[in-house]
């Protein structure tokens, strides 16, 4: 299968970009893998005639936004962040309505839809450098609670109006499940995606996206981790670091979303290019923009 599909890639001339979260065997396969972000701007810097991005959905339409030109698929169509739904339109136009002086903040987590109708889009990579030189002082940002509450403490000179997203996977780390990990390797630092609540976040020695994760602990001289995030993000992490032992913070860090994408579906996407990510027009212009303006402050 790892044979026909580089075949495949070489002859369409397609570009393979896959999320750490994954399957292994996927990344192994992959030309780039990446955080959202690094996903997000490589999409902008190819010059392949079609994308396949392993991800979920909303993975596969940041891609396709910034590069309307470009045939984008995605291995698995079904494969959607429940995240992206937690907020609406409606919500966002009365918080308009109210506020002045306010930016809506996107994590790209989120619908086409949500991204037309903000101001600026964000990753867990950039949010807080984003968040931090944005002009306005009221921040409604949109969907994800916990990565607004990590931010939100870091800015106290900005006025955070929060909305009751989160992503289940991330939220579902108890602060109880982790303290009992920490109780067997006292002294392996706590690695934690901003996803994780507020309390467990708290109890982080170092809160990143999973690049930022992985990094930490390759650039760290410590020979154990505690790792609060998808368990995807294990595969890099031995990869880069078979000296070292990482230890799950709890016991049910697994995307359902994620794991729907098989090596299968990718030599069938790539042989049919049958399930690929489309927008309507005005709607592409509409998400390119506040997209766009993240590439631009996370410089
Ligand atoms: P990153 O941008 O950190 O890779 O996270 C994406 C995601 O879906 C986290 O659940
Ligand atoms: Fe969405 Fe959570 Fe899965 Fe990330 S881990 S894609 S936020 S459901």
């Amino acid at each position: 299968m790892t044979e026909e599909i580089s075949r495949l890639k070489k002859e369409k001339n397609a570009i393979i970009m896959a999320h750490y979260y994954v399957a292994d065997e996927i990344q192994d396969i992959a030309d780039f893998v990446g955080d959202s972000f690094f996903l997000a701007k490589k999409a902008t810097e190819t010059d392949a005639d079609i994308i396949v991005l392993c991800g979920v959905r909303f993975m596969g339409e940041s891609a396709k936004i910034l590069n309307p030109t470009k045939k984008v698929l995605i291995p698995e169509i079904a494969a959607d962040c429940p995240m992206a739904h937690m907020a609406t339109t409606d919500g966002i136009a009365e918080i308009r309505d109210e506020y002045d002086d306010l930016a809506v903040v996107c994590y790209v987590n989120s619908t086409a839809d949500l991204k037309a109708a903000s101001d600026v889009c964000v990753t867990s990579a950039n949010a807080l450098k984003i968040v931090k030189n944005l002009p306005q002082k009221n921040i409604y940002f949109i969907p994800d609670q916990n990565l607004a509450h990590f931010i939100a403490d870091q800015l106290p000179e900005k006025h955070f109006i929060f909305n009751n997203g989160f992503c289940h996977v991330h939220n579902s780390i108890s602060l109880d499940s982790l303290k009992k990990t920490r109780a067997l390797k006292p002294d392996a630092p706590v690695l934690v995606h901003p996803e994780c609540k507020p309390e467990v976040v708290a109890e982080a020695d170092f809160v990143g996206s999973t690049s930022g994760i992985i990094k930490y602990a390759t650039e760290s001289d410590q020979k154990e981790f505690i790792v609060a995030t998808e368990l995807g993000v294990m595969h890099e992490l031995k990869k880069r670091n078979p000296d070292k032992t990482f230890y799950p913070a709890g016991p049910m860090q697994i995307c359902p979303n994620m794991k729907k994408l098989t090596l299968e579906k990718l030599l069938h996407v790539l042989k049919y290019e049958d399930s690929e990510i489309t927008l309507p027009e005005n709607l592409m212009k509409d998400a390119k923009a506040p997209m766009e303006e993240m590439l631009r402050l996370a410089k």
